[in-house]
């Protein structure tokens, strides 16, 4: 297993592309209720965009895009929303792997599974064996997580790893635990919908990344939208905790 480094540990190498993409596609309800649609028919269609998203990154060559789809908080939403929104998950996998294969994408969930019905689990993991051995983009979806859930599953089960370190453990020993140990931290974040939070997201990952807020609602973001968005982290001066000044000197890990 290959490890990334930490931000917080060492100076990521810098880049103009993004390595790793982290979104929260929100806004789908009111896209609808704009039109006087259901809520769920802002979800119907905010698959297309995520296939469209998809789609870009790979024609970008990005590495990782991992997508919030369903939070371990979006359980309090109406029982028929929630219905709707697992049925969405299973059909969509069902109707896309294939493609997805086909194109070398790598399918990965990430979140805690226990709460699925049956049907979803299976089709998640037919999806994730059918596309494991992949090469190109990284794609993780983020469904029954929260970023809390995953700092304490991975401290729990690095613990009950290695109890001789307690009271020691650093960043390499809660790594390899963590949902996302098999990516970079995300460079950039995105929200669509307007709201300026994280809502429980890769709390952990998030700590360095660039953060980009747009108004856009999810269904409506574009390929345009996605473009201002990589233009504004291409605007950014990434620091680390450094000065502008040291930003032209060669890097060194103090
Ligand atoms: C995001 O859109 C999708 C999920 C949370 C599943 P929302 O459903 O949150 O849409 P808004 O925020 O109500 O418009
Ligand atoms: C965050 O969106 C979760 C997903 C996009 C899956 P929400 O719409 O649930 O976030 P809050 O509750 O408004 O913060
Ligand atoms: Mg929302």
């Amino acid at each position: 297993m290959t490890f990334f480094s930490s931000a917080t540990k060492s100076i990521p190498i810098g880049n103009d592309m993004p390595q790793h993409i982290a979104v929260i596609m929100d806004g789908n309800g009111r896209w609808a209720r704009k039109r006087f649609l259901p809520r769920v028919a802002g979800h119907k269609r905010g698959i297309g965009v995520v296939l469209e998203l998809v789609k870009a990154c790979v024609d970008h060559n990005i590495g990782y895009l991992t997508l919030f789809a369903f939070s371990s908080e979006n359980w309090r939403r109406p029982a028929d929303e929630v219905s709707f929104l697992m049925n969405l998950f299973i059909q969509g996998l069902k109707r896309e792997v294939a493609k997805l294969h086909e194109n070398n994408i790598k399918l990965v969930l990430i979140g805690d599974r226990s709460r699925f019905n049956a049907e979803l689990v299976t089709q998640i993991e037919i999806s994730e064996r059918l596309t494991a051995n992949n090469t190109g983009l990284t794609l993780s979806i983020a469904a029954n997580y929260g970023g809390r859930w995953d700092i304490l599953q991975a401290v729990n089960k690095m613990h009950i790893a290695s109890p001789e370190l307690a009271g020691r453990f650093d960043e390499d020993h809660l790594a390899p635990y963590l949902a996302m140990h098999y990516a970079p931290e995300p460079d950039l974040f995105i929200r669509t919908g307007g709201e300026k939070r994280i809502s429980n997201f890769m709390l952990w990952q998030l700590a360095y990344a660039e953060l980009y807020f747009t108004d856009t609602l999810w269904p409506d973001f574009d390929e345009t939208a996605f473009n201002l968005a990589l233009a504004s982290y291409q605007n950014r001066e990434r620091r680390f905790g450094r000065t502008s000044e040291q930003l032209s000197e060669p890097v060194s890990d103090a």
